[in-house]
C-alpha cells in the first residue's frame, strides 16, 4: 500500500496563518474606498509574497482564475520555495470584494492548504450549496429536500420550532423562490450581500451566530474552501456544480470533472487533512476586522486544523 504523503499541518499552520494576515493588511486602506479592483490586487499580491516563503512545493488549486483570465494566483501556479512538502492550496485573497470596497460585515482572506490531490478541483462556475453545524446525525437535511422541508428537518433534529431555526442565504433574485418557501416555515433568514465562505462558516457556531443553516447558490470555488473550514469546526455540508452553458461544463472537464450531477459532500471536496486560515478585513460575526490605530495595527485570525479539530483565533498587532 502507498503510504500518503506526510502533511507536517502543525508546523505550516502558523505559517499559513501569516499568509491570510498579510492579505489582509494589505487590504486595510482600501476598506470602504469604493474600489473593489484595488482591494482585491493588494489582497492577490501580498498572499502571493507571502505564500512564496513558505517551505511548501505548493500548486494552486482554487485561485484567481484559469492562467489566461488570472496573472497572478492561478488554477496550477506553483507556489512555495519550492521546498518541502507536496501541497495543494485553495485560496480567496478577498473574500467579499464588494463588502470591503463598502465597508459591510465579513469580508476575508481565505486559504486552505491540504495534501496534493485532497482537494476537489472546483472550476469557476455557481455550486448549490447546503450546510448545517456540528451535532447533527448524517444527511438530517438533504440536497433533495426543498428548503422549507430542510427547515423542518433540521428543526425536529434541533428539538425546536420550525420559527427558530434561522437559516443564511444570499440575497440575489435567484433565491426568491427558495426564500418564499422558507418564509412559509417561519423561519428567521439573514440575507447577505456577499461572501458564502463565512455565510457557511457561521453554521459551526450557532451560539456565536445565530445562524442553523446555509443554503443556496454561489462560487464553486468558494464551497470548496467553505467545506474545508467545516472539515476543521465540524458540521455538514453538501454541494452540487451548476452549469449554465457548454463554456462553463469545459471549465468542468478541464479541472477533471466527469460527474455532472453529484453531489460532493464535505469530505468528498476536501478528502484528507486540511488547514485553514482566515483574517477579518471588515468586522464580521467570526473575526474581527483590521483594527488600525496610531502606531500601529491588529488583525484577527481563526486557524483551524482538521486533524485535531483544533480552532485558533489570533489577534495580532504590529508598528506601523
Ligand atoms: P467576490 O469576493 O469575488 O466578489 O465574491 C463574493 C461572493 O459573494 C462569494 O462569496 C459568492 O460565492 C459569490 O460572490 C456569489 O456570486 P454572485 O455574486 O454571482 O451571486
Amino acid at each position: 500500500m502507498i503510504k500518503p504523503p506526510e502533511f507536517h499541518d502543525r508546523m505550516l499552520s502558523l505559517g499559513l496563518a501569516r499568509v491570510s494576515e498579510a492579505a489582509a493588511l494589505a487590504s486595510a486602506n482600501l476598506v470602504g474606498r469604493g474600489d473593489e479592483k484595488a482591494a482585491d490586487q493588494a489582497a492577490v499580491d501580498a498572499m502571493r509574497n507571502q505564500l512564496n516563503m513558505l517551505d511548501i512545493r505548493g500548486v494552486v488549486v482554487i485561485g484567481e482564475g484559469e492562467r489566461d483570465e488570472a496573472p497572478m494566483l492561478f488554477i496550477g501556479e506553483e507556489v512555495g520555495t519550492g521546498e518541502g512538502p507536496e501541497v495543494d492550496i485553495a485560496l480567496d485573497p478577498l473574500e467579499g470584494t464588494t463588502l470591503t470596497a463598502k465597508d459591510f460585515p465579513n469580508a476575508l482572506t481565505v486559504i486552505a492548504m491540504a495534501p496534493r490531490g485532497t482537494m476537489l478541483h472546483a472550476p469557476d462556475v455557481y455550486m448549490d450549496k447546503l450546510a448545517i453545524g456540528p451535532g447533527y446525525a448524517p444527511d438530517t437535511v438533504t440536497m433533495e429536500m426543498s428548503p422549507s422541508e430542510r427547515v423542518r428537518a433540521l428543526a425536529k433534529a434541533k428539538g425546536c420550532a420550525p420559527a427558530d431555526i434561522s437559516v443564511c442565504v444570499l440575497e440575489r433574485p435567484r433565491h426568491e423562490e427558495m426564500i418564499a418557501d422558507l418564509r412559509s416555515t417561519g423561519a428567521a433568514i439573514r440575507l447577505i450581500m456577499d461572501g458564502d465562505v463565512a455565510g457557511v462558516i457561521h453554521c459551526a457556531e450557532p451560539h456565536l451566530t445565530g445562524i442553523d443553516m446555509y443554503m443556496g447558490s454561489g462560487g464553486a470555488p468558494e464551497g470548496v474552501l467553505a467545506a474545508a473550514a467545516l472539515k476543521c469546526m465540524g458540521g455538514q455540508m453538501y454541494g452540487r456544480l451548476m452549469f449554465r452553458n457548454e463554456d462553463e461544463r469545459g471549465r468542468a472537464r478541464r479541472a477533471g470533472i466527469t460527474e455532472f450531477d453529484k453531489v460532493y459532500t464535505r469530505d468528498e471536496m476536501v478528502t484528507g487533512d486540511v488547514i485553514f486560515a482566515a483574517t477579518g478585513v471588515t468586522d464580521g460575526s467570526i473575526v474581527q476586522g483590521i483594527k488600525t490605530q496610531p502606531g500601529w495595527v491588529e488583525t484577527d485570525t481563526l486557524l483551524m486544523r482538521s486533524k485535531t479539530g483544533s480552532v485558533r483565533r489570533m489577534t495580532y498587532r504590529t508598528p506601523l
